[in-house]
């Protein structure tokens, strides 16, 4: 008898299952192990593969195409989070919050890129032509010559690439399109890993670039499964921490460029304007200093900006004292206050404690710590530390202070911004500055002495 056996596939991870599981024991993830529709088929042992033909082997050094190999696309933030322009052939997927600006960003993005010279063709799934159209309108792109669609069949997609001839195409949203040969709904894992792989197929054999949005579900994560970020060259994420006008585009992930770059624009009623210099935006409001306030000298990616830490230190009521946290991880403030209280004995253990990173920018450098005990402390003690100092360091759990990298960028970035102390480890390899005084410190108890008490 032969009778049909039926396999479940983990949409996530590919894993072969005999019967249907909620949760795959493979990658963790819950509800994605599906029966098997067949759209992937298991790897055949390709020993025995038929031998088809000679793929073109180049020497590594030597590239013909090496002069046009990016392209500017005239917005500046954007060129610099993809580390100095869009290179030939790659993908893009470019996540967000529904309504943050990824789709008002794209349009300006298409519209200097084809002021430029080059041809774009934009594709909305989620807007009619007439809705972009306005909102081009609105953006005053009045004589963009960028061409624009409202499709979300893949086939119809496909067929137009073939005839149009373009440098970058823009797919808004990658969730919306769907494939007639998958049965199953647009937006699930099996449509989204097939339009992407068909689209970056044409666009690596074209030589177009391509640009995808990206849904990203509740919990933060971008909708479909994690193959679509390895599937794609460079994975950019548009954010907003603190509900304010301001916007970071983030690199997470780049085959051609640094990783964490970040590029810093505001939203306003004439479209997203490019931050030229976000130090000045982070730290703007300080005429009046108060205690538990520091600057930063941080670096995302490549560029160094200053920041504001802003802790609140109050008595607490509760038997667990609240531990706030906004911009921050919050196990680093814990080690933090760990320190405080093993090396300085400054216990805040029935206190409430409040911290925040102004301006709505995340930092994830250990080399924040410094800045953030020293507000802790002043926070403590209400005592206002000197105005115009500027702080970095990495504490070790014994309070000593570990030099970071890049200290002369940020020493430069003060300097620029009319800071004139800075605060740092004794370590640091730094170039002379006859201007600047530079304050450095072995360890945290040091800088306590010195500081506060
Ligand atoms: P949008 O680009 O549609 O977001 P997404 O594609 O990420 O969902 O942006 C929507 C928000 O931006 C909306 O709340 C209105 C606002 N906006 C402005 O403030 N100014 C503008 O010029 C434009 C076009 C949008
Ligand atoms: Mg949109």
């Amino acid at each position: 008898m032969n009778k049909k056996i039926s396999t479940y596939r983990c949409q996530n991870c590919n894993f072969y299952y005999a019967k249907w599981a909620g949760k795959c024991n493979e990658c963790g993830a819950w509800g994605s192990v599906e029966k098997d529709d067949g759209s992937i088929k298991p790897p055949k042992n390709n020993m025995f593969a038929k031998r088809k033909g000679e793929i073109i082997l180049f020497k590594k050094n030597v590239s013909k195409k090496e002069l046009s190999f990016r392209k500017r696309t005239g917005l500046k933030e954007f060129d610099r989070v993809l580390g100095g322009g869009l290179v030939n052939s790659s993908a893009i997927l470019l996540s967000g919050d529904p309504g943050i600006g990824k789709s008002t960003l794209l349009l300006q993005v298409a519209n200097s890129f084809s002021q430029n010279g080059a041809n774009v063709i934009y594709i909305s799934g989620e807007e009619a032509e007439e809705q972009i159209r306005m909102r081009a309108e609105r953006l005053d792109h009045k004589n963009s010559n960028i061409k624009i669609g409202s499709e979300t069949d893949l086939n119809n997609i496909l067929a137009t690439l073939e005839t149009e001839k373009f440098d970058l195409l823009i797919i808004d949203s990658i969730q919306t399109i769907n494939s007639d040969l998958i049965d199953s709904m647009p937006g699930s894992v099996a449509q989204v890993k097939n339009c992407v792989l068909e689209l970056t197929k044409v666009a690596k054999s074209k030589g177009f670039s391509i640009i995808f949005v990206g849904h990203v579900t509740k919990d933060g994560q971008i909708a479909g499964p994690k193959l679509v970020e390895h599937m794609v060259d460079t994975v950019i994420h548009f954010e907003n921490d603190n509900g304010i006008d301001f916007r970071i585009l983030r690199t997470l992930k780049n085959r051609f460029g640094a990783s964490n770059e970040i590029g810093v624009f505001e939203m306003t009623s004439k479209g997203l304007e490019e931050v030229e210099n976000p130090s000045q935006l982070f730290i703007s409001e300080r005429d009046q200093v108060h205690n538990g306030s520091t600057i930063f000298g941080a670096l995302e990616g490549s560029r160094p900006v200053l920041v504001e830490i802003q802790t609140l230190v109050a008595k607490s009521s509760l038997a667990t004292p609240r531990r706030t946290v906004v911009g921050l991880d919050s196990t680093r403030l814990s080690m933090i206050l760990a320190i405080l209280d093993a090396r300085c004995s400054i216990n805040l253990s029935t206190h409430d404690v409040f911290l925040n990173v102004a301006g709505g920018i995340r930092i994830s450098e250990p080399a924040a710590d410094l800045a953030v005990a020293m507000a802790l402390m002043s926070a403590f003690d209400k005592i206002v530390l000197p105005k115009n100092s500027v702080i970095f360091g990495e504490l070790s759990l014994s309070g000593a202070l570990r030099q970071v990298t890049q200290a002369d960028l940020r020493i430069k970035e003060a300097e620029k911004l009319g800071f004139q102390n800075i605060i740092l480890p004794k370590k640091s390899r730094i170039s002379q500055y006859s201007h600047l005084s530079l304050k450095k410190y072995e360890n945290i108890l040091e800088v306590l002495q010195k500081y506060i008490k």
